[in-house]
């Protein structure tokens, strides 16, 4: 018998709280539209009483949700918790979050709270939000290290006001697996009234044992995991989904527990999710990274061919990872094309299919193979959730070793006005955003500036990620193109064009969410 635990998702909340994780409210209705195809029991959408923009985000996610329950996560607080039930009204499933710390060190020098008043403030929020929301969750924050008696008091008490999910946080990831499975049973045979709730964990990575953390509570009992796309999160980061849904699906028989994620959407999830932040996966992460499935010592390889259960636990194709051989080339018609596609997970109806198969044209003229990364860089890379204020008409370097660099560099603006500018720099890529920032007037701050190879060969595909700041503020780009320095200036484009949509005071936050299209040529293209 198996026994099924839900998935709680906080990509969209503890992923994005991260430093240089933040997405624009196009970028997080993007995910969460991913989130749902992946899956997910449950998405934590934000904390819409951070700010307004935080409110309309999860607004956007729980009008753009409809199979997944969308949470929103609020302090201990009426005014919060109004934020939260204002974010989720249109939602069709929503759950109010609520969480207040209860370990004596939060309580004493962050709270200045005594462990009553912790009490009183914990069942007045839950019986508030539960006046509202039929689902309402409540965090005992820092609970690992806070005493357990005083967790199970306030657990039992939180249930009769009305919560029906109980979550146990390692908040600062300092619990070892032998502690926190026993913790999770102590908790749950101690708790009065716990059968009629739902029992969560959520666990941090400082020491790097979140995901072990998070599968001895499983063990022990618990219904929901939460954990975050990449395990990104706060600091180390959170638990990682892709690990938890590998480990419970390869090892099922030792542990009897199913979830309802759909793995093979796994991979385009974690692409889609490192695009948006401008954050890389490590090429050695498990499930998800660039190695996860390569096989390089010649031993390998030799038992792989043999029989590939030699060396893989679980194969490449149950998350949805690309293989690297050639599947089309430039002769390839559009029906192969859009065969390819569903192949690798995508559905070709929500894609401008025309469009990106014009781009597989180009580029298949360009490279000699195109491989299945290359179609999955150019799908994940084509959707924007920003409209183009700025596209590149055309780029020219000169540069060597015993010369300056200059670039000469045009633009079009979205009133079809063409701007050039030169620039010399140190080096090309610094002439070629040193021009741009010309043109547009403002004088950037480059925060990161990332290259890589989308496959392996001299003819593969740049991939170019840059994060640019001003005033504090900072917004990510991602380029693609056979040339690196295209690929760069398109990257730094991106980033200009997700940066002039937030500055602008013309839009509102409904119309930034319906932006999701698909770029068709290099001029409206930041891919
Ligand atoms: O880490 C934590 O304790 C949290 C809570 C708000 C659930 O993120
Ligand atoms: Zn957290």
């Amino acid at each position: 018998m198996t026994r099924r635990i839900r998935i709680f998702d906080t990509t969209l909340r503890d992923g994005e709280q991260a430093p240089r994780c933040s997405m624009n409210l196009g970028e997080k209705v993007e995910v969460a539209r991913q989130l749902e195809k992946l899956g997910v029991d449950v998405m934590e959408a934000g904390f819409p009483a951070a700010s307004p923009g935080d409110l309309a985000a999860v607004k956007a996610v729980a009008e753009a949700v409809r199979s997944s329950t969308v949470a929103a996560l609020c302090r201990a607080s009426r005014g919060d918790i109004d934020a939260g039930l204002e974010a989720l009204k249109n939602a069709a499933h929503p759950r109010i979050h609520t969480f207040i710390a209860t370990s004596p060190i939060h309580m004493e020098y962050k709270l200045k709270m005594t462990p009553d008043e912790v009490l009183e403030r914990s069942i007045d929020s839950v019986a508030y939000a539960r006046k509202y929301c039929g689902e309402v969750e409540y965090s005992a924050e820092d609970a690992f290290r806070s005493d357990p008696d005083f967790v199970c008091k306030v657990f039992g008490e939180v249930i009769k006001a009305g919560a029906t999910i109980l979550n146990i946080p390692d908040t600062v990831g300092y619990a070892l697996p032998v502690e926190f499975g026993p913790f999770v049973s102590y908790i749950k045979s101690h708790t009065p009234g716990i059968e009629k709730a739902i029992i969560s964990v959520h666990c941090h990575n400082d020491l790097g044992l979140a995901v072990a953390n998070t599968i001895a509570a499983v063990q022990a009992g618990a219904d929901q995991i939460e954990c975050t796309i990449n395990g990104l999160g706060e600091r180390a980061g959170n638990a990682s989904l892709e690990e938890l849904v590998m480990i419970l699906m390869t090892r099922r028989e030792y542990l009897g527990i199913e979830c309802g994620i759909v793995t093979p959407q796994i991979y385009a999830t974690s692409r889609l999710v490192s695009k948006v932040t401008g954050v890389r996966v490590q090429p050695n992460k498990a499930v998800v990274g660039e190695n996860a499935f390569a096989h390089e010592a010649g031993i390998h390889q030799h038992g792989v061919l043999a029989n590939r259960a030699t060396y893989e636990i679980m194969t490449p194709e149950s998350v949805g990872f690309p293989s690297n051989r050639m599947v089309l080339g430039k002769h390839s018609g559009k029906h192969a094309f859009d065969e390819r596609l569903k192949d690798l997970g995508f559905e070709p109806a929500n894609l401008a299919v025309d469009e990106l198969f014009a781009r597989f044209k180009v580029l298949a003229d360009k490279k000699k193979t195109v491989s299945d990364r290359d179609i999955e860089a150019l799908v994940v890379g084509s959707t924007k959730t920003v409209p183009d204020t700025w596209m590149l008409d055309r780029w020219v370097i000169n540069s060597g070793s015993t010369l300056s660099s200059t670039c000469t560099i045009k633009l079009k603006n979205k009133g079809g006005e063409f701007r050039e500018e030169v620039a010399v720099g140190d080096g090309p890529i610094d002439a070629a955003f040193t021009a741009i920032d010309r043109i547009i007037g403002k004088d950037l701050d480059l925060d990161s500036f990332e290259l890589g190879a989308v496959t392996g060969g001299e003819d593969a595909q740049g991939e170019a990620t840059v994060k640019v700041s001003l005033n504090g503020l900072q917004w990510n780009g991602r380029g693609l193109s056979t040339d690196i320095v295209e690929a760069s200036i398109l990257a730094y484009i991106a980033a200009i064009n997700s940066m002039e949509w937030e500055l602008s005071a013309a839009h509102g936050g409904a119309a930034r969410a319906e932006t999701t299209r698909v770029a068709a040529t290099k001029e409206s293209s930041g891919v």
